[in-house]
């Protein structure tokens, strides 16, 4: 098997062995997290809630760059795994500290924590979120995670507000993902709740009307701010804007700065974020709008519901000559909606948005190879999403008897050498970039993939879902990619260059592969989007459409990048407690964990 001797070549060439540090009462977290799950009202509804230190979202996390950080995070619940993934932090997590289960590492068990190694790399200042990686957890287990500019900032600003939006489920996390994964299958339903930073009112009957109340976004006249948008959706694409206040400006996606890009309103995916940069009215202009209270309105696209939810913009008018008008009610909505936001742009800010600064885009002569995704639904039995024909999910033993994904996460098996699950190269590149052994995706250092991503009808026996189209927010783990856009139909390279010719590409985490239609013939092509990645980062990297339900049904593909030298860079004894379910890097009540420092391997 091919990672057989260079295994051995690597252990024996590493001549320093780490120190084993044992983290207890002197080992000082930068930040604590603790997931538990508890029946909470929010939004007026009471649910069975994965939180974090006792909220939804949790606490931010603001972070420095170029330093090592370290998050401890406790899995307070009884009987449920979980994890932490940090979404959109290129390169920043050390091996095993991604937090994807069964790709990276072991998820946490019950009553265990676990001590994440990070460090954020220079220039990646921007606005990011956390999340569990289990199951329908990050649905609600998720909180803004904000790396501090370090140097001088790009924009100026008097202030900052984040706008994080997640949706309210009427069921717990276990029952939608049991409904999801049986062989009758049972939809989660559609979210009918929006929540802007945990608040809202939901369309769901309301049974606890102390939290059915929106969030209220305080502001000065005459400032301008940066609003960070974190879109912490499980499911829907959203659509957003605020009453009056239309010039806004994007300046950063998915963590790079971009130059200044006017948009009347947003349009996020599941797991993108945008900074905006929004001026507030003087007090002459509040006085002739006559209100010092606006609504932000927020509403599904792309799905067959649709859901309509609001905060409220605030000005203190302390300062100005103007009696505050009467105040919009924080426990009712609207009856009529006052704003008509736009139906789904197919391709909303695609060649719009521009670097700040040159990043390296590689031209398409550097491109090595061209990875074609093709997704598409398949009702046989089981309801799934497949990648080339593959899906690939968390607990497939458990639950999906049917499926072949591993019971062991792919860096664990890797240090075990299991050649079961090396992947071998030829064969991926023979199979459209999949591996048919292991069902992952290997890529060598220094390739430049370029990913197409394809959307197809659905392949089905029943007649009414055959031909069924979704839009997907794809994500990448690892280093971020150069989104090169999208079109409907199927991918050409022609009409790709076309598009691109005279734009520049900036790096992305997450972009939507759209569906611009319904439905169409089942197998049909319909919808493709095209990445452009530098395989610089070794390691077991997920890329995945970030629709919660979707995941869980398959739709996720594992990239090994880097053959065995550039993964394994430690020997197998110094990582032995990563190996095993429980072992003894996770801490509980009765044993501190014992750790190496990757970082002090100079990475
Ligand atoms: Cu936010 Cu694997 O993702
Ligand atoms: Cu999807």
């Amino acid at each position: 098997m091919i990672f057989f001797l260079p295994i051995l070549a690597c252990l024996l060439s590493l001549a320093t062995a780490l120190t084993q540090h044992v983290h207890d009462a002197s080992f000082i977290p930068d930040a604590v997290l603790h997931v538990t799950a508890k029946n909470v009202s929010a939004g007026g509804v009471y649910r069975l809630t994965t939180l974090v230190n006792g909220t939804s979202p949790g606490p931010t996390l603001h972070l420095p760059e170029n330093k090592v950080i370290w998050i401890r995070v406790y899995n307070d619940m009884p009987d449920k795994n979980t994890t932490m993934h940090w979404h959109g932090l290129s390169q920043a997590a050390y091996p095993f500290s991604d937090g994807t289960p069964l790709a990276s590492q072991w998820p946490i068990p019950p009553l265990h924590f676990f001590d994440y190694e990070l460090q954020l790399e220079k220039g990646s200042a921007g606005t990011y979120f956390y999340h569990s990686h289990v199951g329908f957890q990050a649905s609600s287990a998720t909180g803004a995670l904000i790396v501090k500019d370090s140097g001088k900032l790009p924009y100026q600003y008097h202030g900052e507000r984040i706008v994080h939006i997640t949706e309210l489920w009427n069921q717990s996390d276990s029952i939608i993902e049991r409904g999801l994964t049986n062989t009758t299958f049972k939809w989660s339903g559609e979210s009918l709740a929006f929540m802007v930073n945990g608040n809202g009112i939901s369309n769901y009957s309301v049974a606890d009307p102390s939290t059915a109340s929106v969030d209220v976004i305080d502001v000065k006249p005459s400032r301008s701010y940066r609003f960070r948008f974190i879109g912490g959706t499980a499911l829907s694409l959203v659509a957003m804007a605020f009453e009056n206040h239309t010039n806004l400006e994007v300046i950063e996606a998915d963590g790079s700065y971009t130059k200044p890009t006017p948009t009347e309103f947003l349009q996020i995916g599941n797991g993108q974020r945008y900074s905006v940069l929004f001026k507030t009215k003087s007090c002459k202009e509040l006085k002739t709008l006559g209100k010092t209270d606006f609504y932000f309105q927020i509403e599904t696209r792309e799905r067959p519901a649709m859901n309509r939810d609001y905060a409220i913009l605030r000005y203190s008018t302390d300062g100005c000559s103007i009696k505050p008008s009467s105040a919009l009610p924080t426990n009712a909505y609207p009856k009529k909606a006052p704003l008509t936001l736009p139906p789904t742009v197919n391709g909303f800010l695609d060649y719009k948005l521009k670097p700040l600064k040159d990043n390296n885009f590689p031209t398409c002569k550097e491109v090595t190879r061209r990875v074609t995704i093709n997704m598409q639904q398949v009702l046989d039995g089981y309801i799934l999403w497949q990648d080339n024909n593959v899906s690939w999910v968390q607990d497939s033993f458990d639950t999906l008897p049917h499926l072949t994904t591993p019971r062991k996460p792919y860096l664990v098996s890797l240090y075990e050498n299991e050649t079961a699950y090396l992947p071998s190269y030829t064969a991926a590149v023979k199979n459209a970039g999949v591996d048919p052994e292991t069902q992952t995706f290997p890529a060598k250092i220094g390739e430049v993939v370029e990913i197409i991503l394809q959307n197809y009808g659905a392949r089905a026996i029943d007649n009414e879902t055959a031909g069924g189209l979704d839009a997907h927010p794809w994500h990448a783990h690892g280093k971020h990619f150069y989104d090169l856009g999208a079109g409907p139909g199927k991918w050409s390279a022609d009409v790709m260059e076309q598009q691109l010719h005279g734009t520049t590409p900036v790096l992305r985490d997450t972009t939507m592969v759209y569906r611009y239609n319904a439905t169409t013939q089942p197998n049909q092509a319909s919808g493709w989007r095209a990445w452009r990645l530098r395989i610089e980062e070794p390691g077991v990297w997920m890329i995945h459409c970030h629709t919660l339900q979707h995941m869980i049904m398959g739709m996720q593909t594992v990239w090994v990048m880097g053959d065995a030298k550039d993964i394994l860079t430690v020997p197998k004894l110094e990582v032995e407690g990563f190996l095993t379910y429980g072992g003894n890097v996770y801490g509980n009540a009765t044993h501190h964990p014992t750790r190496i420092h990757f970082s002090e391997l100079g990475l």
